[in-house]
């Protein structure tokens, strides 16, 4: 079964790369699954109904979130009947919305899980405590387990992998929004990836405009960091092919699709 997971969508330059990609990625890869992250639709922060009810008219089956799911407060008023949506799972259990939910993919059941990660991050629950029991309880139901764990540090999503390895069928790292080259199979089936990348304007910071960041950097004074909107627009995603009945993953293809096509624009550079 292929699995499409595309990276953190970025303001408007992130709604744009879906609209122009996504149809050719789904026309080329088939995928039967396609879940996305979605905590910087909304002008680089957060998300609200209408984008959320964009994704949905895109084909994404599960949008999941992360730190900055909070950030538009409209997500209060929508996300208890978004029944597509997923906020980070290890919250305290007044959190509103839920961090899992399963999917029906013809025959077989699908849990998505996003998880936060405690490095370098805003508070939440130990990932590494809280999870093992959740993934446990899952498997009595599906071998068929995707994580989003939305971390900093790429040796804690590489740990937090390693952990799972044989227990869910993937660990993909977002919050970043840098593509990571590490995507593997771990030994026991569990494709990883320290960071999907991201899905929006690559002439950014992280999908912001270098001015404002640079200004943080440089005079150390607190800067809004504004959305970049040039037509330089990335989709990074990676594909899963999953075995239909053990839930392990047979292969993990990182995917960077921009105006000229796939690959990095450093690499078409020095070809
Ligand atoms: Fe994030
Ligand atoms: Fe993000």
């Amino acid at each position: 079964m292929k699995v499409l997971f595309i990276g953190d969508i970025v303001g408007t330059s992130g709604q744009k790369a879906l609209t122009q990609f996504l149809p050719t990625l789904k026309q080329i890869y088939k995928p039967q699954l396609t879940i996305a992250n979605g905590e910087n639709m909304a002008d680089g922060r957060g998300l609200n109904e209408k984008l959320y009810k964009q994704l949905l008219h895109h084909g994404i089956d599960v949008i999941t979130m992360g730190n900055h799911t909070w950030d538009n407060r409209e997500i209060f008023d929508f996300i208890d009947r978004a029944s597509c949506l997923i906020r980070p799972i290890n919250l305290p259990k007044t959190t509103p919305g839920v961090g899992l939910r399963y999917v029906k993919v013809n025959q077989t059941e699908w849990a998505i899980v996003n998880v936060l990660g405690s490095v370098f991050m805003s508070p939440c629950l130990d990932p590494f405590d809280y999870l093992p029991p959740v993934i446990e309880t899952i498997r009595r139901r599906t071998p068929h387990i995707l994580i989003d764990f939305h971390a900093e540090a790429t040796s804690e999503k590489q740990a937090l992998a390693w952990l799972l390895d044989g227990q869910v069928s993937a660990v993909l790292g977002t919050h970043t929004h840098v593509q990571t080259r590490d995507a593997r199979i771990l030994p026991q089936g569990t494709a990883m990836i320290s960071d999907v990348g991201m899905t929006g304007c690559l002439d950014s910071v992280l999908g912001f405009r270098p001015q404002e960041a640079i200004r943080r950097f440089t005079s150390k004074l607190p800067a809004r960091l504004e959305q970049a909107t040039t037509d330089n627009i990335v989709l990074s995603a990676v594909l899963l092919d999953v075995d239909n009945v053990t839930g392990k993953t047979r292969s993990i293809e990182p995917i960077y699709i921009t105006k000229d096509g796939m690959g990095t624009p450093s690499k078409r550079r020095f070809e």
